[in-house]
């Protein structure tokens, strides 16, 4: 993770970089650091904590003038979060230094070669290491920087995006990427450079951006255009630059006291942006090119096989039902973590979906290369265009959800329920596993999703009341059935992230096999208690929790009597089909997480610990 921010051309760098890194926070927040050449030296501020904390560091430590500079926010994986191993690092002569995102795997054998040749290290960090193997080599064998960082990355292991600077040529800025995204912002005269981790930090700047692959790197001069070299090889490769199409306003708060409330209420548009142009009800037909394209691929797959992390992988859950109902294809959901490192069996005839909003997670990643090696189809849905997993797959459907900042997951979790439901709808009608009124009826529905979405988002009052009352508990369950259970999972979980308070979600009929005796006076139970599916069932076991004395938080139906008589409080939900209410029920889940973390003075969009994309293993 960590975000890294850099810039070379006639503006000052500081402003850039400092409202760049603060765009990145979302990457990782337990430190933060800058370093600047200010026309005659040096200058490097870094500390512990968010971007602000390092603000307050510079005014007081550092001039911030300077054309050329790099800027870091971390995500501790090597060495804890304190102000020495905050990044830039700088190499043992003070000549050099860096910024990097990823990890470097051979680190201590390279830091015990380095010790033995004299060098001393200040940090627990992989970077330090990497920075003054650069410096050795360049010294050993008397190279230009951009020649030394290739010659150190060829003798590292692991991941990287990183960003160097020599302060005796700071007219250029040496970039190379493996494994951790790296975008280079190319101003609208060109002769100024942004670099990035996305392309957000300079959005206002130009449009224009090259994502590097894998295995390249570039040596930034001011007033020169970018070549991308391979790092093995230097061989040159071309330049693909790419017009980008978010704009400021979509990354910004927009009135919103949280990104994460607004990106709960940006789902109405968010869901119709992911349909629009592929669901085409008036036709009765679903157009998706990554699907039609491959349209064998996925008829004669003997089973799907879904990989993802966290909230994406409820989002798999919850295909599981749907492809498995609509299309009858067989599906397995895997953690991408697990899967990399069991063995799976995996077959040419085996079609994997890999789900990842960021497009960047590390397992998922290297998931989908080992299905891939083993000869599998595999078929992205991201959110992130461009991203690793986008270009990695074979084929793929973006969501439109947009640019998601808050932490936890909430528009990317139902715009990745939305693509999925038109792929199934769109096998399931090429398969003749549903009828043609069934499927039209399908479209109808779906298309009504993002106004009732807009319904269930006005329960937001009674929703502060029901928060404001169990905010101080230690515990809590989510049960839900058949399609609610992954949103019962999806309900703990937003509420773990973002207000520490634990929760489980289970199957609700699974409770009386053990979580049943948590339950006491003491314990709120959401329950998801729809009308369509296994409705019935969950009031009998809404009886049970009763029974113990459970407070119980029922999710249901509009206009639904016989749960609310039971339930201690009833948030209502518009009806849909039974396949399409997770769209619906999670909402209720994600603004009853938000209230309680607001009342309870957490971090909504930065919670502890986390990190929106999570490139390390
Ligand atoms: C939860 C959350 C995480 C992510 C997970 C996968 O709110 O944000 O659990 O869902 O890290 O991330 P992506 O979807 O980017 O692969």
């Amino acid at each position: 993770m960590c975000g890294i921010v850099g810039y070379i051309g006639p503006r000052e760098a500081y402003p850039i970089i400092i409202e760049g890194l603060k765009r990145l926070e979302y990457r990782g927040y337990d430190s933060a650091g800058i370093a600047l050449f200010d026309g005659n030296d040096l200058k490097v501020a870094k500390t512990k904590g968010k971007v602000v904390d390092l603000e307050a560091i510079v005014e007081k430590e550092i001039t911030t003038n300077g054309k050329v500079g790099i800027g870091h926010t971390r995500w501790a994986t090597h060495g804890v979060p304190n102000d020495v191993n905050s990044h830039p690092h700088v190499s043992n002569s003070g000549n050099l230094a860096i910024i990097h995102n990823g990890i470097i795997e051979n680190y201590e054998s390279l830091k015990q070669e380095l010790i033995s040749r004299g060098y001393t290290f200040k940090s627990d960090t992989d970077t330090e290491v990497l920075v003054n193997l650069i410096e050795d080599v360049q010294k050993q064998q008397k190279l230009k920087l951009g020649k030394a960082v290739q010659a150190a990355l060829n003798q590292v292991v692991g991941a990287y995006a990183i960003a160097v600077f020599d302060k005796n040529k700071p007219d250029e800025i040496v970039v190379a990427r493996l494994g951790s995204p790296l975008a280079v912002g190319i101003g609208p005269k060109e002769d100024e450079f942004f670099i990035a981790s996305d392309a957000s930090p300079f959005l206002e700047y130009t449009k224009n951006v090259v994502y590097l692959e894998d295995e390249e790197m570039a040596v930034i001069r001011f007033h020169k255009p970018i070549k991308i070299r391979k790092i093995e090889d230097d061989s040159l490769v071309d330049t693909y630059v790419q017009e980008l199409q978010i704009n400021l306003e979509q990354i910004e708060k927009g009135g919103y006291d949280h990104f994460m409330l607004k990106e709960i209420h940006e789902q109405p548009k968010a869901i119709t942006d992911t349909y629009r142009g592929r669901l085409v009800r008036n036709e009765a037909i679903i157009k998706m090119a990554g699907v039609e394209d491959n349209m064998k691929r996925f008829l004669n797959a003997n089973r799907i096989i879904i990989v993802a992390c966290g909230t994406s992988w409820h989002a798999g859950l919850v295909a599981e039902y749907i492809f498995e109902d609509l299309a009858r294809i067989p599906v397995e959901v895997e953690y991408a973590s697990e899967f990399r490192y069991r063995n799976p069996v995996i077959t040419e005839n085996d079609v994997v979906i890999a789900i990842s909003q960021s497009g960047e997670t590390a397992d998922t990643l290297a998931a989908i290369k080992l299905a891939k090696s083993k000869g599998a189809f595999v078929f992205g849905v991201c959110n992130v265009v461009g991203s690793s997993i986008a270009r990695e797959s074979d084929a793929g459907a973006y969501t439109h959800a947009g640019p998601e900042i808050g932490v936890a997951s909430t528009k990317a979790f139902t715009t990745q329920i939305t693509v999925l439901t038109l792929i199934a709808l769109r096998l399931a009608r090429a398969k003749g596993t549903i009828s043609s009124s069934d499927f039209r009826t399908h479209l109808l529905e779906l298309e009504m999703i993002p106004k009732k979405v807009e319904k269930a988002l006005e329960s937001d009052a009674n929703i502060t009341t029901i928060a404001n009352i169990y905010k101080d508990v230690s515990n809590f369950l989510y049960l839900g059935r058949g399609y609610n259970f992954p949103v019962a999972l999806e309900g703990a979980l937003k509420l773990k992230e973002i207000s520490y308070i634990h929760a489980e979600g289970y199957p609700a009929a699974e409770m009386k096999h053990g979580p049943i005796a948590l339950i006491d006076e003491n314990m709120p139970i959401v329950v998801i208690a729809t009308k369509k599916g296994h409705y019935e069932k969950v009031v009998s076991n809404i009886q049970e929790i009763k029974s113990r004395k459970g407070k119980i938080i029922g999710i249901v139906t509009e206009g639904d009597t016989q749960v609310r008589a039971l339930a201690d409080h009833v948030i209502e939900v518009p009806d849909t089909l039974e396949s399409l209410s997770p769209l619906l029920t999670t909402i209720p889940l994600q603004l009853l997480s938000y209230h309680i973390a607001v009342m309870l003075g957490k971090n909504v969009d930065q919670p502890r610990n986390l990190a929106k994309s999570v490139t390390v293993e």
